[in-house]
């Protein structure tokens, strides 16, 4: 059967680029005020602190059970993982430590710095359910004192932080993921809270929300409620590789879903009650640009259709504009309005980095039909036609960032903050080649340039938040050389060092971030560090090598 329309043409835009040379970074608003870009990178707590032992994911990694499931599970889909848990991850908790990395994030010239805070070292017992969430002696005031030094030190260094409340991880007594070979439920999970599917874990986040909000009110003005929502249900519910670890478990799923909406709306809620209307609360969400993999009479087309609505669009119509469809089939048939979750965003925080080919998977599309399909994580691993990859086997599609921008202002008509976007690659320091390998700087200048072309068209881009300013630890990946993101790379075994700090290098990707920020504008960085084609189909190496 053949489907109505290419999933691409939802998202207008061709591939070629207009002159952008002399647009700006800095613009006017819809409302006429000049908007002053802001320039960063994105973190978050359980990637780069160490340290920490108390969440899903500790347990998640540690498990010899769950690591034979999620092994096999990479086996199946062509992927080289390696769970393990991050240890002294970059050594950030230490505050000497983050104050380097801060230096060598200001030295870019910086004026937005995107941190988490780690619910887990936050509050690390369970609460009693008849006292209000917020009770202050369920708080672990050292952790919060030791995340307000570091969001001083950015407000001292004219830095704008931007705030996460929930980075992917929950503390054990949210959920314990079961290690039960078959995912069947055992006694750790069942005595957790059981993560997103338990609306008690709404009510507890928005109580968190809350007390965080109160406790930073001062210094905080960009709030991002959760990252990546939706990832949570594909990685967590549907492929297993995350916590929970449920394979193709459609009821849980929806369940997680629903309360992740409304854990958002609860929490837009907490904080704006706290902070006034000054504030901007938003959400880091994912998209993915979706091509559909060629082939089959259309069923490919039909399954990334279905991907896209669910994906792409579910939870943004939900925050917006208050569409809860519980059938969550692109058809909409079902669709009711709730009116308490409408303009329960102020802008729509992005985090983009690949296009990627969906198609019909004979186990998630029919268990899952809301999910549409599936795609193939790792495309250098595929037998599948592609476009440059990254280390990881992301393909990059610079394009497809200014078809999503232009997609997402002209269907919600709010501010824009990419949250994230980087490239991983295997790559050294800037000081041990002549960068003419590297595709990170290229990469960030294709992105940035498509950027600009958004904001030529009047689409209000408030900023660009690098991932990542460090090598970090990368869920699955560990500490792989291909999953590195880092604008500064890390070496990890220092020649003689056993403990302490692990050095940082900055990458050819450091130096193009920095001369953009410092240019305000494009002109010269596409000769001096190279580009990508908007469609992703070849590298530009810099006109001088
Ligand atoms: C996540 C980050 C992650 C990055 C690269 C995003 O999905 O928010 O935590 O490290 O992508 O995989």
């Amino acid at each position: 059967m053949a489907s109505d329309i290419p999933v691409t043409n939802l998202y207008p835009g061709n591939d070629s680029l207009p002159d952008i040379a002399g647009t700006k970074f800095d613009h006017a608003n819809k409302k006429g005020s000049v908007v002053k870009f802001l320039w960063g990178v994105s973190t978050s707590s359980y990637q780069v602190e160490g340290g920490n032992m108390a969440n899903d994911w500790s347990v998640f990694s540690q498990s010899s059970t769950i690591k034979e499931r999620v092994d096999g599970l990479a086996r199946v889909g062509k992927i080289s993982l390696n769970l393990e848990n991050p240890g002294s991850a970059v050594g950030q908790w230490d505050l000497d430590t983050f104050c380097r990395d801060l230096e060598h994030a200001k030295s870019l010239g910086i004026n937005a710095y995107r941190l988490s805070l780690e619910w887990s070292r936050i509050q690390k017992r369970p609460q009693d359910t008849s006292r209000p969430y917020d009770s202050p002696q369920y708080f672990e005031m050292d952790a919060i004192s030791h995340y307000e030094k570091m969001i001083k030190l950015l407000v001292e260094n004219n830095i704008t932080p931007v705030v996460t409340l929930n980075h992917i991880t929950l503390p054990d007594w949210v959920l314990t993921p079961t290690t039960n070979i078959l995912g069947i439920e055992d006694d750790g999970f069942k005595n957790s809270l059981g993560g997103w599917e338990n609306p008690k874990t709404v009510a507890a986040f928005s109580g968190y929300a809350k007390f965080v909000a109160n406790q930073f009110k001062d210094y905080v003005r960009y709030w991002i409620t959760i990252n990546e929502p939706t990832s949570l249900i594909g990685f967590g519910y549907l492929a297993g590789l995350w916590p929970p670890g449920f394979i193709a478990a459609e009821d849980r799923a929806r369940k997680a879903l629903f309360n992740l909406v409304e854990a958002h709306v609860q929490a837009y809620d907490a904080i704006r009650e706290i902070t006034g209307d000054e504030s901007m609360i938003g959400l880091a969400h994912a998209m993915v640009f979706p091509k559909a993999r060629p082939d089959n009479e259309g069923a490919n087309e039909k399954a990334a259709l279905q991907y896209d609505y669910c994906f792409n669009r579910y939870f943004l119509d939900a925050v917006v504009d208050g569409i809860y469809n519980p059938a969550l089939m692109r058809d909409g048939k079902d669709c009711q309005v709730i009116e308490r979750w409408k303009g329960r965003l102020d802008f729509v925080g992005l985090n983009y980095y690949r296009s990627a080919y969906i198609y019909k998977h004979e186990i998630i599309s029919l268990a899952v039909p809301w999910a549409g399909g599936v795609f193939d994580e790792d495309l250098g691993a595929a037998d599948e036609p592609h476009n440059l990859l990254n280390d990881l086997g992301w393909e990059a599609y610079p394009g497809g960032l200014y078809r999503i921008l232009r997609y997402l202002n002209e269907r919600f008509r709010l501010p824009i903050l990419i949250t994230e976007n980087g490239f991983a690659e295997k790559s050294d320091p800037a000081s041990r080649h002549d960068g003419s390998f590297s595709k990170r700087a290229p990469y960030i200048v294709a992105h940035l340039c498509q950027v600009l072309h958004a904001i030529s068209e009047g689409i209000d881009v408030l900023g660009y938040l690098h991932w990542s300013l460090v090598d970090n630890w990368e869920w699955d990946y560990d500490y792989m050389p291909k999953a590195r993101f880092g604008l500064y790379t890390v070496d990890r075994n220092p020649p003689g060092q056993k403990v302490g700090y692990l050095p940082r290098e900055p990458t050819n990707g450091a130096m193009a971030l920095g001369y953009v920020i410092q240019e305000g504008k494009i002109a010269y960085a596409v000769s001096r560090f190279g580009t990508i084609t908007p469609s992703g189909d070849a590298l530009i190496p810099p006109s001088s090598g």
